[in-house]
């Protein structure tokens, strides 16, 4: 017998994620993006999402399901990201969780869509250290969290961005460097033959005078020292060493995200951190933060690419937790949280 198998479902932005999990295992997972149909407008356009999610939620539960192989009446409860993120996106997985827990007669939990990232590393490397610090890079946030017991407490939210997001940030430099959307990974791919030393962009908020904001992010004057860049070359000549210009924002970025990731983790006296979202995927960030870790002796986790970035799996891990934790199943009127807090 043992724990049943959780579905989870993901639609907070423009991934639709279907997952299933049992006892910390995962059995199966697919995604579908609705990325390409956003490319021209160079950002996430809501009512697209969520129009996408309707579209293709039942084939991504279908495609889990195969995989895992299992059918629908072996799900035992249903778990739904119910915020944060974008309200049209969000309520379309929260209806069909709603739809599918209530044709199983089974419990419904709703998921804090970091939370999901945070558990996403559970399913490849087992249960969390705790206390651990969470640094979470995505399209949309850029936090260092003390994370005291994932199911239990409250996340403790030591700093944010201030503006931008890191992976906005590479999105809209790509942009400016006339790389395809989404940026980050065509600015990962174009720093491999840049120079990280050519350019020295800031690196904001690390000065001793900002020893307040010691935690929190600032990337937007990032994003205007690397257009600023552009705009001077373009107008000495018609080449844009876009790979010089793409490593150096690489190194700016990674340099800033993973000082600080350390140094909280020193502050707090946490030995083990976690790099999650889709920004987790660069591999400057990746090799940075080994580096870093392994000399202030700190276990770094990160988990595989394909659980980086949005997906159902990470909210089923959750959703599992909830479950073998005996926590209280929500109502089936359970409402989006687009601007849920942690
Ligand atoms: O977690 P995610 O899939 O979605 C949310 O934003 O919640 O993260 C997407 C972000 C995008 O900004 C994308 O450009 C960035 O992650 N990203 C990367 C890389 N792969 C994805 N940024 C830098 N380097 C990468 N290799
Ligand atoms: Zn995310």
């Amino acid at each position: 017998r043992g724990s049943p198998v959780v579905l989870g479902i993901e639609s907070s932005c423009d991934e639709t994620g279907a997952g299933l999990v049992r006892d910390g295992k995962l059995l199966g997972h697919a995604v579908a993006s609705s990325m390409a149909e956003h490319a021209r407008f160079g950002g996430v356009v809501p009512e697209i999402a969520a129009r996408a999610h309707v579209h293709s939620m039942q084939s991504v539960v279908d495609k889990a399901l195969a995989e895992a192989g299992l059918s629908f009446g072996d799900i035992g409860a249903v778990a739904v990201t119910s915020g944060p993120g974008l309200a049209g996106a969000l309520q379309v997985g929260v209806a069909a969780a709603k739809g599918y827990a209530y044709a199983l007669d089974v419990p419904l939990y709703g998921v804090h869509h970091l939370a999901g990232h945070v558990a996403a590393d559970t399913l490849e490397h087992g249960p969390l250290p705790e206390p651990c610090m969470v640094l979470i890079v995505s399209g949309g946030h850029t936090s260092l969290l003390l994370v005291r017991d994932l199911v239990r407490d409250p996340i403790v939210h030591l700093g944010d961005t201030m503006d931008d997001a890191a992976g906005e940030c590479f999105d809209k430099v790509a942009r400016v460097f006339g790389l395809s959307y989404p940026g980050g990974p065509a600015i990962d791919r174009a720093a491999q033959s840049g120079d990280p030393k050519a350019v020295a962009f800031p690196r904001p908020l690390t000065a001793p005078r900002d020893r307040e904001d010691r935690f929190a992010f600032s990337f937007s004057g990032l994003k205007t020292a690397a257009a600023r860049w552009a705009e001077k070359h373009r107008a000495a000549g018609p080449e844009l060493p876009v790979a010089d210009g793409a490593a150096s924002l690489q190194e700016a970025v990674a340099d800033v995200l993973t000082r600080k990731a350390v140094a909280a983790c020193r502050e707090h006296d946490v030995r083990t951190l976690v790099v999650v979202g889709g920004v987790a995927a660069n591999s400057r960030v990746r090799s940075l933060a080994q580096a870093r870790c392994a000399s202030a002796g700190i276990e770094l986790r990160v988990p595989p690419l394909g659980l980086c970035t949005d997906n159902g799996a990470m909210i089923a891990a959750v959703g599992d937790l909830l479950v073998r934790s005996g926590a209280k199943p929500a109502p089936l009127d359970l409402a989006v949280d687009p601007s849920a807090p942690l």
